[in-house]
């Protein structure tokens, strides 16, 4: 099976899209990751994604697509992926459709009021990856390996803004794209954790 999620910066792609990739045994592909992991490890890409990452823009079309042409082909896609944060553009869509087929998109719809303090309350562990809100885990350290957490660059409030406008111009129309292809989910993510996971289970079984 290969999935989409879709949806504004703090939606809950991330949150949700690790326990569906294991439920429906598919690779979790997030862009993001991958981009943060360029930089951490200095690469020529990183240097150049950190520039556009922490101004709140996206990384150029043509820099992801190979990107993610290239990561689709790996061995832990054979039995399908899920893609959290890719396509964000129409000619990523359009490029995806040129590679593979897409069976779902799921667009995770959070009012835009909501998506500031939780994005500017998130915490993510630069050791194991794993991810908090401070309103639900005060702690500094992280409960499955121990480090300190950490805040992302990206997620300082001027930048968070950027990226929702970004998000409104350029990311947004992708709802009507795949609507017209009769691939949408849409979910309402402005519930609990727990809710929203169940509403996704139940709206990919239909
Ligand atoms: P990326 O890392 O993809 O960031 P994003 O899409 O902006 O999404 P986020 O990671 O901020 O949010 P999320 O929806 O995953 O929410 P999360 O689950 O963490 O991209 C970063 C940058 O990389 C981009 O700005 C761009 O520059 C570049 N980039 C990446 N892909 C690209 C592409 N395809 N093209 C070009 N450039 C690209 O949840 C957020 C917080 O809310 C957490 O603290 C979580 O615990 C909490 N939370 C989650 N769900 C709930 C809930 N139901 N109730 C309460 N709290 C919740």
């Amino acid at each position: 099976m290969n999935l989409i999620f879709l949806g504004p910066p703090g939606a809950g792609k991330g949150t949700q899209a690790k326990n569906v990739a294991e439920t429906y045994q598919i690779a979790h592909i997030s862009t993001g990751d991958m981009l943060r992991t360029e930089i951490r490890n200095g690469t020529r890409l990183g240097a150049e994604a950190k520039a556009y990452i922490d101004r709140g823009e996206l990384v150029p079309d043509s820099v992801i697509i190979g990107m993610v042409e290239q990561r689709i082909k790996a061995d832990d896609c054979a039995n399908g992926f899920l893609l959290d944060g890719f396509p964000r553009t129409t000619k990523q869509a359009d490029a995806l459709a040129e590679l593979v087929e897409i069976d779902k998109v799921v667009n995770i719809d959070v009012p835009s009021e909501v998506l500031v303090p939780r994005i500017s309350g998130r915490r993510t562990c630069p050791k194991c990856g794993a991810g908090y809100h401070v309103s639900t885990h005060p702690s500094d350290i992280c409960d499955q390996c121990g480090a300190k957490l950490s805040q992302r660059d990206d997620d300082r409030e001027e930048t968070v803004k950027n990226r929702l406008v970004v998000y409104a111009e350029k990311t947004a129309p992708l709802i009507a794209y795949y609507e017209e292809r009769g691939k949408l989910i849409t979910i309402n993510g402005n519930q609990t954790i727990e809710a929203v996971a169940a509403d996704i289970v139940k709206g990919l079984s239909e």
